[in-house]
Formats: structure tokens, C-alpha cells, sequence
């Protein structure tokens, strides 16, 4: 439409809604729909609208509810009612189902004055209702189509209760197990974790926004949130650039390049300024480098928090400074609906500051298609039919299996014997329900878990001896309780000790309750919690046949059981499917193939702990003296590196090879190695290639993960595994934040983990 007519249209739809003859509810369909791109439709509305309207699409506000409660009641949050029809919320969270959402649709769309559209989040974080393994579980499996379609199956369900927004995928790198919100990332390694971000904002996006089963993602939280100062929830965060520019960022700038459709700030400061006041975050690096064109949203309440951290002095200063920073939208903070208009007005911010963060979340709106029919998620048939899909079950048993890590079977006690075995299972989360699903399973119902018991049992025809052995919680707890660990109550001890006595193998499923990690579930300690060691001392005493199966929902540090126990499992919480996986893995009918996502420390002490550190200017003793980067009490190497997890088969390699010597700068470097099977089951492994870019303008870490593949090898057969390395992975951003690449010499390792010892070498002219 040339501009002519478009000034016609716009002229027309002032006139005819300012002289009421306008139906309201269709009134944004005669103005936008003549446009025929969607930023066209955006100026166009953008231009219709109030002040107060411009910053209502700022506003998110919570559900009227409690965060788990049922339906929306007039009356209880009146306010927030007011707001809706006065076209003063421009999308609510935690509002899900059908008919709920519905009703505030209903209200957006039919009585407020533009009739815009809400968009509907929610924390869809591992699942919907059915629920898959927490993130860094699903990381461990390095097996990027199951994780995009763990995503894309919980977006199913998802946009089936009314959701048209995720505030996921989590894509922050942590190399602090002490924080509990690891358990929502991918680990601690920023390739690996790109390429995840990536599989999961394609898995909620799909290809096609438009489609009814698909939703916007979140790339979460921006940014330097997992390096909270000592694993302390919500704490200050003081880095150089190096870190944040390759360790932080490249998460979230592939998700950005994936094209993920909103970002969320985070809680912390970065080097003094509260992140959702940072405009050299969202402003310079997001909006200006990356060129990112959808919206920011807040943290709950995190605007009102630069208050609190000292930033601003009152709710008026946090309006200004956020939204000057690029913070676009206010998830229940309230401080943009009530101070922004009156800035303003006063001239202390400029109006296109409002226009372009309205702008850009009507422009997802837009590209949801919600616009075209706002009640597209709200299908009852959908609903019902979609919701809890047997296929959806299957899936997420599929992702528990390749979930699991094996981190030890030393004397071949697993795989079971499917007869012919007395096996005791004990442990107080042997027959949990509950805590597998993990944090974050909010729209799951309580229980609904199939146990590791259940799994056993369905293979043993109920053979299975078990034991409790103790609590590990004391009373009620929820995702917004603390967890009460049991430290005092042994009297299920003796009655483990029994049941293990008179058994073949004893299969003991002990570690975190799933509500110990995730949000503002931070541990100085990351041993066995309560009670359980003293538990699988006790048991070990009279039988050391023990298998362990480790619950947790971050890297712990069990370094007695490392010694002592000759079998260890890493169960992670894996959700709907537990204990149907756990058992097919015990019992050898999925041989295990996960690697870990992060480094398991042999004590907190050796935290922050992760595969790619530095060299150190001493990094090792060469004379017989003290003075080397170096504990007097511990071991400088992690209980279990990156990368590392066993199969039941055993893998060899060979013969690495790099095409030539040397190579310039722009060339491609071609990198071979081969694998074989060569122990007694079929099975998979993570080949990983490692660099080290000896010399640099900046001091590059001893290792760096640059390419990964997951090959199928039956017994017996050999694989030729191939790796391309280009600028992207030879390259590195400077302290100005620029990528370069810089000639020298590179070795290249590769391997099952990030200890690999096979090495070459190559030069870059
Ligand atoms: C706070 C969490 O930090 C964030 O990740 C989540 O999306 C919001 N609450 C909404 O529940």
C-alpha cells in the first residue's frame, strides 16, 4: 500500500473510533489488515494508540490468582481487572486452560477500546503436563533432536491450554553447582549449551508461528545470572569481559540468531548495574550488535528491584532508567503502568521509547498470529485430545533413557539380570512420585511420576525386596516451601540393613529431593543430603554389591561413594517416565550413553570447578616445591569432568587426523578420527573435539569443546567420525567484546570426554 492511501486509512480509523461508529472489537482489522508486513500493521496500530495504551502493552501482569490456583475471580483483583479493560495489560502470566484464558482474551479483544490482543506466558520449562527431564538432564544426552522435541511436545501441550508463550529455554552457563537454578540449563560449557538454546527455541517455535501448536520463546536470563557471587540465589555478579563475552553470551546470541522472539532479563547485577537497568546489555549488545527485533521482558518484579539494589531511589527513577536500558515489558512489577505516562509527560523520557518497546511486542503479537485470531490456543478439542498424549509419554521416556549417565560399573554389576538376581531396592526416593518430576513441572499434577519401585517392579514381576531405609523430607513441600530435610530419624536403617543382607544386588536411589534445586534452592553443601550417606554406609557394610542412583538436580559431590561404591548412576529427576527409564537402563535393554553437562566436583572447596579454566601462569609443580596453582588438602581435577559418562559397550579411538599442517586463516580445517566398538553390546557415544589455541592476544582456556557428534556403533564396527573447523570455532571475542581470530598454533583432542588424550596439532598462517 503506497503511503497515500495508508495516511487515508489511519486518518479514517482516528476519525470513525474518535466519532464512536466504529465496531471496537474489529476496529484493529480495519486499520491493519490493509498493510502487507507485519512492521507496516505495527506503525500503523502503534499510531492509533494512547499514551496509556502504549505503555499497557508494557505491562504483565501476573494471573489473579495464586501462581498454582484455579480460575480468575472478579472482585480479588479488581485492579488488575480495571487495568485489562482500560487496555492497560498488554499480556498476563501463569493463566492457563482453555476457558481462562478465554475470559481475559474475551476482555482484551472485545472490551477494551483497540481490542489488542494478550499474550499468555508461563514458565513451560521441562514439559506441560507431561514432563520430560529437567534441562540439564536433557543436556547430559548432547542429543539435540530429542531435545527439540522435548521442546516442541511440551509447546503441544502447551499452546493446547492456551499458552502462546514460554519463558524458556533457561540458556545461562553456570559453572556453579552451589546455585540450584542449573538445573534449568544446559551446563557449563557455552557450545554445547549453544547449540541446545538453539534445539529448544526451534522446538517451541517451530518453523511457522502461526500454527496453533506453536509459541514464543524466552531466552532466559539475560544475562551472567549463573554466575551468582558463591552459588547465593539473587547475588551480585562481578566479571571481566572475557567471561562474559565467551562464556555468557553465546548462548543467548545463538538464540537470538535462531530468531527466539523475546528475552528475559535477569535478577543479578552485572559489574554494578542491575541487569534490567543495563542498557550496554539490551541497548548496545542485544538491540544495536546482535540486532535483535523482538522484545525484553522483566523479571517477576526485578524493575522494582533496582530499588533495592541501590540504582534507582524510587519506583519513578526504575521506570525511567529500565526503559531508557531496553527493558520492554514489566513482568508484576507495577512500575511501569504507574509511573511511565507521567514520565512523559514531564519530558523526562521520550515518547519513542515507549513507541518502540510497544512496537515490538505488538510485533510478536503479530507474528503469533493472534491478531488474526486471538482465540487460536483456546480450542477445548484441542485441549483434551493433546494434553497428556500417549505419544508425548513416549517421547519423554525416550529423552529420560538418554538422559541417564553411567559414571561408574566397575565390577559389571549392571546391566541386572532380568533373573535369576535377588535385588533390593532402598532409598527414601526409590518409591518417590513426586520429586522426579523435578522443579518447574508447574502445570504437572502432583504424584504422577512413574517411581523407580513401579519401573523395577514391571521387570522383576514384583521381585524386587524394598526398603525405605529413612526420610528424606519432613512434612509438606511445594515449589514456593523450603525443603526439611530429615537429619535425626534413622529408625528405617536397621530394616535397610535386613533387606540388603539377604540379596544378590542392592540398588539404593538416594540424593536431592527434586524441589532442593531450581529457583532459591541454593546448597553450600553438595554431599548426600540428610541423612543418606550414613545410610549407604550402613548398607555397604553388610553388602557391597551396591548400585547407586543418583536423584539430583545439579553436579554433587560424593567422592566417598566415587571410592567405595563400584556402580553409579546419574538419574538426574527425569520426570513423567522415571522409573520406566531407570529400569531400562538397570536392566540393560538401553545401554546408557549421556555425558555430563558439568564438571562434578570432588568438594565444594574446588568450586568454581569447569573443564575449560586457564593454564595459570604455574600450572604445574616442576620443581619439588609448594609454590604451583594448587590446593595442599585436594586434587586440582574434578571427581568426574565434562563430558564424561560410561556405556556398557567400551569405545576405542584412533588415528586423528587432521588434512594438512598448516592452514590460513580462512580455510576450513578438516579433522578425522575413528571410533570402534569394541566390548559386547551395541551402544552410542559422544565423540567430542576439543581445541587449544595456544598463544593468544588473550589467554585462551586449556580446553575448548568446538564440535560434538553422537554416533551409533554396533559391536564390533568402526566409525569414521568427521569435524570441520572453521573461523567460528578457531575464533574468540576480544576484550572489546569483537570476534577475531589470530594465527598460531591449535592442538586438537578427541574423545569420549573432556579428558581426552588423543591429540593432533595443526598451524594457522
Ligand atoms: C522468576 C524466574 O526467575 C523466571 O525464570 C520465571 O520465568 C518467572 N519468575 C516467571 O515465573
Amino acid at each position: 500500500m503506497n503511503t497515500k492511501i495508508h495516511h487515508i486509512v489511519l486518518y479514517l480509523g482516528i476519525i470513525l473510533t474518535l466519532s464512536g461508529h466504529i465496531d471496537h472489537k474489529k476496529y484493529p482489522a480495519v486499520a491493519i489488515h490493509n498493510y502487507d508486513t507485519i512492521d507496516k500493521k505495527v506503525d500503523s496500530l502503534i499510531n492509533l494508540m494512547t499514551l496509556e495504551e502504549k505503555v499497557g502493552q508494557m505491562n504483565l501482569y501476573n494471573g489473579f490468582w495464586d501462581v498454582t490456583g484455579p480460575a480468575p475471580k472478579e472482585g480479588s483483583a479488581k485492579t488488575k481487572y480495571d487495568h485489562l479493560r482500560k487496555g492497560w495489560v498488554g499480556g498476563m502470566l501463569n493463566v492457563r486452560g482453555v476457558e481462562n484464558v478465554r475470559k481475559l482474551q474475551k476482555i482484551a479483544v472485545e472490551e477494551t477500546r483497540l481490542g489488542i490482543p494478550l499474550i499468555i506466558g508461563f514458565d513451560v520449562i521441562h514439559g506441560y503436563k507431561t514432563i520430560s527431564p529437567i534441562p540439564l538432564a536433557e543436556a547430559a544426552s548432547w542429543d539435540l533432536k530429542a531435545i527439540e522435541k522435548s521442546a516442541r511436545n511440551a509447546a503441544s501441550e502447551a499452546s493446547a491450554a492456551g499458552i502462546n508463550w514460554t519463558f524458556a529455554p533457561m540458556v545461562d552457563i553456570s559453572r556453579e553447582p552451589r546455585w540450584g537454578r542449573v538445573m534449568e540449563g544446559a551446563g557449563e560449557d557455552p557450545y554445547l549449551g549453544s547449540k541446545i538454546a538453539k534445539a529448544r527455541v526451534h522446538g517451541f517455535q517451530g518453523d511457522d508461528l502461526k500454527k496453533k501448536n506453536t509459541i514464543a520463546a524466552c531466552a532466559k536470563h539475560f544475562a551472567a545470572y549463573g554466575f551468582t557471587e558463591a552459588g547465593r540465589e539473587y547475588n551480585t555478579v562481578d566479571i571481566g569481559t572475557s567471561t562474559l563475552f565467551n562464556t555468557i553470551l553465546p548462548p543467548f546470541k545463538a538464540a537470538s540468531e535462531s530468531g527466539v522472539k523475546t528475552f528475559m532479563n535477569s535478577f543479578n547485577d552485572l559489574n554494578g548495574i542491575p541487569v534490567s537497568a543495563s542498557k550496554y546489555l539490551q541497548r548496545d549488545i542485544l538491540k544495536t550488535k546482535w540486532g535483535f527485533e523482538g522484545f525484553v521482558v522483566s523479571d517477576w518484579a526485578s524493575l522494582k528491584e533496582i530499588i533495592n539494589w541501590g540504582h534507582a531511589k524510587n519506583k519513578k527513577e526504575a521506570a525511567k532508567i529500565a526503559s531508557s536500558a531496553g527493558s520492554d515489558m514489566d513482568m508484576e512489577g507495577s512500575v511501569y503502568i504507574q509511573e511511565l505516562v507521567n514520565l512523559v509527560k514531564e519530558s523526562v523520557i521520550e515518547e519513542h521509547i515507549i513507541n518502540d518497546a510497544a512496537k515490538r511486542i505488538l510485533k510478536v503479537k503479530f507474528e503469533l498470529g493472534l491478531f488474526d485470531d486471538p482465540y487460536k490456543y483456546c480450542n477445548t478439542k484441542n485441549e483434551k485430545e493433546i494434553i497428556g498424549r500417549q505419544t508425548h509419554l513416549d517421547d519423554a521416556l525416550d529423552m529420560a533413557k538418554k538422559s541417564i549417565v553411567l559414571l561408574k560399573n566397575e565390577t559389571n554389576i549392571l546391566p541386572l539380570k532380568k533373573e535369576g538376581q535377588k535385588i533390593a531396592l532402598i532409598g527414601p526416593l526409590a518409591a518417590e512420585k513426586n520429586s522426579p518430576l523435578g522443579s518447574w513441572r508447574t502445570a504437572s499434577d502432583d504424584n504422577t511420576a512413574v517411581s523407580v519401585l513401579e519401573g523395577m517392579n514391571a521387570y522383576s514381576g514384583n521381585a524386587v525386596h524394598y526398603s525405605k531405609g529413612m526420610d528424606l523430607i519432613i512434612g509438606e513441600t511445594s515449589f514456593i516451601k523450603e525443603v526439611k530435610i530429615n537429619t535425626t530419624n534413622r529408625d528405617g536403617i536397621k530394616e535397610a540393613i535386613e533387606t540388603a543382607k539377604n540379596v544378590d544386588v542392592v540398588v539404593m536411589v538416594l540424593g536431592e529431593h527434586g524441589f532442593q534445586s531450581g529457583e532459591s534452592r541454593s546448597r553450600t553443601h553438595l554431599d548426600l543430603p540428610g541423612l543418606q550417606q550414613e545410610l549407604l554406609e550402613a548398607v555397604y557394610k553388610v553388602n557391597k554389591n551396591i548400585v547407586l542412583v543418583l536423584n539430583n538436580g545439579r553436579p554433587l559431590a560424593i567422592e566417598w561413594a566415587s571410592q567405595n561404591i563400584p556402580s553409579i548412576v546419574v538419574g538426574w529427576q527425569l520426570g513423567s517416565q522415571t522409573g520406566n527409564a531407570i529400569a531400562q537402563v538397570l536392566y540393560g535393554d538401553y545401554n546408557p550413553s549421556g555425558k555430563l553437562p558439568m564438571t562434578f566436583p570432588r568438594n565444594v572447596g574446588q568450586i568454581p570447578i569447569y573443564y575449560n579454566h586457564k593454564n595459570t601462569g604455574r600450572p604445574k609443580n616442576t620443581e619439588n616445591n609448594v609454590f604451583w596453582s594448587h590446593y595442599i588438602d585436594q586434587d586440582n581435577s574434578p571427581l568426574y569432568p565434562f563430558g564424561f559418562g560410561l556405556s556398557y559397550t567400551k569405545f576405542i579411538y584412533k588415528n586423528l587426523t587432521i588434512e594438512d599442517s598448516n592452514f590460513s586463516i580462512n580455510d576450513t580445517v578438516k579433522v578425522s578420527v575413528e571410533i570402534s566398538n569394541i566390548g559386547d553390546y551395541d551402544g552410542k557415544e559422544v565423540v567430542q573435539l576439543y581445541i587449544r589455541d595456544l598463544v593468544g592476544s588473550v589467554v585462551r582456556p586449556v580446553r575448548e569443546l568446538k564440535g560434538f557428534e553422537l554416533v551409533m556403533l554396533n559391536k564390533g564396527e568402526t566409525k569414521i567420525v568427521e569435524f570441520l573447523l572453521t573461523k567460528e570455532e578457531l575464533g574468540f571475542y576480544d576484550n572489546n567484546g569483537d570476534f577475531i581470530i589470530e594465527a598460531g598454533d591449535f592442538e586438537v583432542y578427541v574423545g569420549g570426554d573432556s579428558d581426552a588424550k588423543l591429540k593432533n596439532q595443526f598451524n594457522l598462517k
